[in-house]
């Protein structure tokens, strides 16, 4: 029989970090704060003073039901809490939000960068503005890196959804409607793999998917409307044009794209991994939803 190892009477169990935590934690310290170091803390606090815009989406197709016509999301993503995003900055997005009283938020995950304590009275501010249809979320890649099972624990704990290849049904001016959310998959297949178990409780009529890869099987399976984040819009982009930037390994990587009469809208996200974007500005979003003939409009 082997023995285990453990840690000395009285001190608390260190946490079990992966590999891919560990990569990521060198990766942040050198990149990241290394980065910011040689520039003698410009970068960061640059960074640091720039406030979220709030963008306004208005999104028309006739897969939208009727009945959640004039829908008011108010769409997040990638916090990434840590280094780059402490809870002050990250109530700016959360008093940009206030301001617009949407009537659903859907944050579509890395809430957190690498370690998730602390992160606490974030999720609590979300829940405290109290949108009539809830708050719900998805984790993303960063989420898992620490613990996902925390950050699932802490969001619900605050009184979250965290909807985990699930879905639920809330009313809304005495209708149904339905808002899916799945865990994190990397690839397509994943996606597929992930949006078919939420299938096993019903089509969402929203569905929140971090990872903007999931839209082809989304909208195969008709699902009208899907949220994303994930890319962060390259963080760099040509200027005027959002979808032309540094996130390669995405073919949709910045606002509305449509399959059909589908449609998916990924958000750049309000924090970054590096402390720099260039005309690609931290952003919370609020989405209008419009059963109708296909149109768009933005400010
Ligand atoms: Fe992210």
């Amino acid at each position: 029989m082997g023995s285990k190892r453990s840690n000395a009477p009285g001190k608390p169990d260190k946490p079990k970090r992966s590999v891919k935590f560990r990569k990521a934690k060198v990766r942040h310290t050198v990149f990241t704060l290394g980065a910011n170091r040689l520039t003698g803390g410009w970068l960061k606090r640059k960074h640091d003073a720039q406030q979220p815009v709030k963008r306004h989406v208005e999104i028309s197709t006739p897969s939208w039901p009727k009945a959640l016509d004039g829908l008011r999301i108010g769409h997040v993503s990638d916090f990434h809490f840590g280094d780059l995003m402490n809870l002050e900055k990250a109530m700016m997005a959360v008093e940009a939000l206030a301001s617009e009283s949407p009537e659903i938020i859907c944050n579509t995950g890395d809430l957190v960068d690498l370690e998730w304590m602390g992160v606490e009275p974030l999720a609590r501010a979300f829940v405290e503005l109290n949108p009539p249809l809830g708050n719900f979320f998805v984790l993303g890649n960063h989420d898992e890196l620490e613990d996902g099972e925390a950050v699932a624990r802490v969001a619900t704990e605050a009184g979250i959804h965290v909807l985990r290849d699930d879905t639920m049904t809330v009313s809304r001016q005495g209708h149904d409607f339905r808002i899916g959310g799945v865990d994190w998959a990397r690839t397509p297949k994943q996606c597929t793999d992930r949006i078919d178990r939420m299938l096993q409780s019903g089509r969402p009529d929203l569905l929140l998917c971090h990872n903007p890869k999931g839209f082809d099987h989304a909208a195969a399976v008709g699902i009208p409307m899907t949220l994303s984040g994930h890319t962060h819009g390259g963080q760099i982009a040509r200027r005027n044009k959002p979808d032309a930037n540094m996130a390669f390994a995405h073919k949709r990587s910045a606002g509305l794209y449509e399959i059909g009469d589908n449609r998916m809208f990924v958000t750049v996200g309000v924090g970054a991994w590096f402390p720099l974007r260039m005309n690609c500005p931290a952003e919370v979003v609020i989405i209008t939803m419009r059963h109708g003939e296909p149109s768009a409009s933005h400010d």
